[in-house]
């Protein structure tokens, strides 16, 4: 489980992560009670590994999307619950499985960028794959004109093509979503590729020009980054990009505490 928080007013013209942050000893009211004040988010990660009635629920619904979109597939999936402020937003991003969002109570607005460039280049992806960071790619305000605007109400669902950037802006209320990712052989492959194709670019200094993820050259990276992904300076790059920066306060619910800036244990070990 993570919160995040991010400053206020929120940096429209530019990406930006929001700090990550722990809620201490903070009971689960006074969580939701700290989140509607403002600024925060909470991110319940897998819940469909942590209650089966989740999980059937997802697979039913899979289930039905399958049966009206022919070819459609995705037989690992994984969902979690966002709760949010009022004032909450995701900036500007994209992800690398196949994604749906389901909305619970709420409204929010969620812009869809097209999944071709200049929105997102292939150096993106690569290093979304090498770093499990996705927020680190530019944004320009144009990019508005571009977007698909939905707003999103209770009851409703979305999905987007495979690596579309998106952002998300709740519309003043409290919200809470359900978010799902899949991946199937196809986007497995694509996973692949761009990991390979960032160890290509990083550590070779090479500008790789195949994205096929199928033949002989994909089947080469394929080696190359099952040999390389857990290498020492892949894992350093993401302990000290992933770092706790806040906790909730215990005092004051709303507020936060800055943590004292250290690396992580992972980052020393690994150093
Ligand atoms: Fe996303």
């Amino acid at each position: 489980m993570s919160i995040t928080a991010w400053s206020r007013p929120a940096p429209r013209d530019r990406a930006g992560s929001g700090a990550k942050g722990e809620i201490g000893r903070l009971r689960g009211h006074q969580v939701i009670g700290a989140i509607s004040r403002g600024g925060l988010w909470l991110n319940l990660r897998n819940v469909t590994a942590i209650d089966r009635r989740y999980r059937d629920m997802i697979e039913r619904m899979f289930g039905e999307i399958a049966a009206r979109v022919p070819g459609f597939d995705a037989p690992t999936h994984q969902a979690g619950i966002v709760i949010s402020s009022p004032d909450a937003q995701v900036y500007y991003h994209a992800d690398l499985p196949g994604q749906g969002l389901v909305q619970i109570a709420g409204r929010k607005r969620v812009y869809i960028y097209p999944n071709t460039q200049p929105f997102i280049r292939p150096e993106h992806l690569e290093n979304i794959a090498l770093f499990d960071v996705e927020v680190d790619i530019p944004y320009e305000p144009w990019y508005d004109w571009h977007a698909q605007v939905i707003d999103l109400e209770p009851g409703q669902m979305l999905n987007w093509p495979l690596n579309a950037p998106h952002r998300v802006e709740n519309l003043d209320t409290v919200n809470i979503s359900m978010t799902i990712s899949y991946v199937n052989d196809d986007i497995r492959r694509t996973r692949i590729l761009h990991l390979a194709n960032g160890m290509l670019r990083h550590r070779f200094g090479y500008a790789p020009r195949s994205r096929s993820i199928r033949g002989p050259v994909f089947f080469a990276k394929r080696v190359m980054q099952k040999l390389l992904r857990d290498g020492k300076s892949v894992k350093r790059e993401r302990a000290v990009r992933r770092t706790i920066d806040f906790r909730l306060d215990e005092s004051d619910l709303g507020k936060i505490v800055d943590l004292p800036k250290e690396p992580p244990k992972a980052a020393l070990a690994a150093a």
